[in-house]
């Protein structure tokens, strides 16, 4: 009798101690599902484009490094709303992050025309000297003005101009209709060039181009290669014009709710993946003029002579708005 008593309250502690354990797993489980939590990230580029790939990727290492804590849905393609419209959702806390070109940034904070001078770089390597140093990591710590916070560079490659016909003299283009990415610096550049600049986001170009909407485009030579803009067009100046920043930015609002410990690690691995887009662009910029080149278009290697009195007009009216300027061209001369 004694026996069988000691079976059963053995038995029965057994099963207690089971389910015991299975409400403390069941309960760290649920502890750990309310804490996961999963950021939009928006970009206007195409999901094969380099910030895209490396946004995702930041995402895979993000969730890696926090135990899938952290997750990141990324939306490329201009889903979320253009880049004006996406900087907007940032400031109210609706998106939690982006991969942003610095153009839109500008638009907002002037000391980020800067980066636009005619000329600032001489290629893609000097662009990255540039973005990677102090005085250009210093200029993040203005973000939080328009209610972001900013984590890091990437870049695209350098601006080239893409027209449909024949383009021998700066004559040519005087009065065409050229695409831009809709901000003040670029705007300023086409105008003291005497053509007529048209603003319009990256997903509208080739239609643009195809349809004779605009003459030419102003554009880099990875997506002049990647989105076929060759198939219109048929004249590509090399003039690497101007360098193009992306900025790895974070809702304000959003940053405010997040521990310190997780934003040390969010702040290390944007910054790693913005500047890993940068990296590519110094790496692949030969190979995307070599895929250009592969095309029927006619490519003509151009200057800043080419562009006579505007790069002047440009400096003149910029280094009042963005005295840094001056600052960033130190870097390099
Ligand atoms: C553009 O507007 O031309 C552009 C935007 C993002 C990446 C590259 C190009």
């Amino acid at each position: 009798m004694r026996d069988r008593e000691t079976l059963v309250f053995r038995t029965t502690l057994r099963e207690l101690t089971v389910l015991v354990g299975a409400a403390a797993i069941a309960t760290a489980m649920t502890a750990a599902t309310a804490q996961a939590r999963e950021f939009r990230l928006g970009l206007i580029t195409p999901p094969n484009h380099i910030w895209t790939e490396n946004a995702v990727r930041f995402g895979e290492a993000l969730s890696e490094e926090t135990d899938g804590r952290y997750s990141i849905a990324v939306f490329p393609s201009q889903q979320l709303g253009n880049e004006a419209q996406m900087l907007q959702q940032l400031q109210t806390g609706a998106l939690d992050m982006s991969f942003m070109t610095a153009a839109e940034i500008s638009n907002r904070v002037p000391e980020f025309g800067a980066f636009y001078a005619p000329f600032l770089v001489g290629d893609i390597a000097e662009a990255a000297e540039i973005l990677r140093s102090d005085e250009a990591k210093a200029m993040l710590d203005l973000l939080p003005r328009v209610g972001v916070v900013g984590l890091g560079y990437g870049s695209a490659g350098l601006r080239q101009i893409v027209a449909r016909g024949a383009v021998e003299s700066p004559a040519d283009l005087q009065g065409s209709k050229i695409r831009i990415t809709p901000f003040e610096p670029i705007k300023d550049f086409y105008e003291a060039l005497g053509t007529a600049p048209t603003p319009m986001p990256l997903p509208d170009v080739y239609d643009a181009l195809a349809n004779g909407q605009v003459d030419a485009i102003d554009m880099d030579l990875e997506l002049i290669w990647k989105l076929k803009y060759t198939d219109h067009a048929d004249t590509m100046l090399l003039s690497n014009h101007m360098m193009f920043p992306m900025v790895g930015i974070v809702s304000g609002r959003i940053w405010a709710t997040l521990p310190e410990e997780d934003r040390e690690i969010i702040a290390r691995l944007m910054a790693q993946y913005t500047d890993a887009a940068l990296q590519e662009y110094v790496d692949l910029e030969d190979d995307f003029l070599a895929e250009v080149e592969k095309t029927d278009i006619t490519i003509t290697p151009i200057d800043s002579d080419f562009f006579g009195d505007a790069v002047a007009a440009w400096n003149a009216k910029w280094e009042e708005k963005a005295p840094n300027v001056a600052t960033l061209r130190a870097l390099v001369d």
